[in-house]
């Protein structure tokens, strides 16, 4: 019923070489491989439209990282979620933890960005995560209810958004939950979305677990019945990698 996403977060990394990447990536997503899995690269703003470009009749789709919560004016240096689609962007990732803490974003902060990709048609990816503090003091799963509440917009129906889960500790380390916690924290989310939203809007919705995601331990997590995909940082930079995911997918 929930069509698995596989989405690569290039963070502060690519340059036009690194498009040489996605076109490989291209050529690996098999007709086979887009009839089973979505396939979404957010690149650094600078490459999103020649990324759309060379991606286009491939199937994958091209998202960005962040977004203004307003329309337009004055706010120098951010875009709005309009001129992202305009750029070729067909999702935005909202509430990465590297934002909530880089820039102080809070809960309601990414709400608004959320509601500003919807509003554009586009799908919001709205990140939640412990921190390793939060998990060692048995607090994982009411720090991630809060956010799960706080961060998602009213009335959204199940092909607006995706709920990423990134544990904070599990990002870039090579570190990951037990496949129980995941488990856990997963079926958790669905509880809280199915409060929120209704149980039919939560069994549509996906729940991406994204931290140290790889091809090696990929098969493992995407097996568990409430992981709908991954959100991929690292691994999602090089073709060979980003494929093995999909693959396992
Ligand atoms: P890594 O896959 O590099 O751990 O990053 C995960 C992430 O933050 C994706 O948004």
């Amino acid at each position: 019923m929930r069509k698995p996403l596989v989405a690569g977060n290039w963070k502060m990394n690519g340059l036009r070489a690194s498009l040489l990447e996605l076109s490989m990536m291209a050529r690996a997503y098999t007709p086979v491989l887009r009839a089973r899995v979505e396939m979404l690269i957010c690149p650094p703003v600078t490459l999103l439209f020649p990324a759309a470009a060379s991606a286009l009749g491939s199937g994958i789709k091209v998202g960005a990282q962040d977004c203004h919560a307003k329309a337009s004016g004055a706010h120098t240096g951010d875009l709005s979620a309009e001129m992202l689609f305009d750029g070729g962007a067909s999702a935005v990732i909202v509430g990465h933890s590297e934002r909530r803490a880089d820039h102080g974003e809070t809960d309601a902060d990414v709400k608004a960005k959320a509601e500003a990709v919807i509003g554009q048609a586009m799908l919001a990816i709205i990140c939640v995560g412990e921190t390793r503090a939060q998990r060692e003091a048995g607090k994982a799963l009411s720090v991630v209810q809060k956010q799960v509440k706080g961060s998602v917009p009213a009335g959204v129906s199940a092909d607006q958004i995706v709920i990423a889960y990134e544990p904070v500790w599990a990002i870039g380390t090579g570190l990951t939950p037990t496949i129980a916690d995941i488990a856990e924290i997963h079926a958790d989310i669905r509880k809280t979305l199915a409060r929120l939203l209704g149980k039919e809007t939560a069994a549509k919705t996906r729940i991406l677990y994204g931290g140290s995601v790889k091809p090696s331990n990929a098969k493992e997590i995407l097996a568990l019945a409430d992981v709908d995909g991954a959100l991929v940082g690292g691994a999602s930079l090089k073709a060979v990698d980003f494929m093995g995911i999909v693959e396992a997918a």
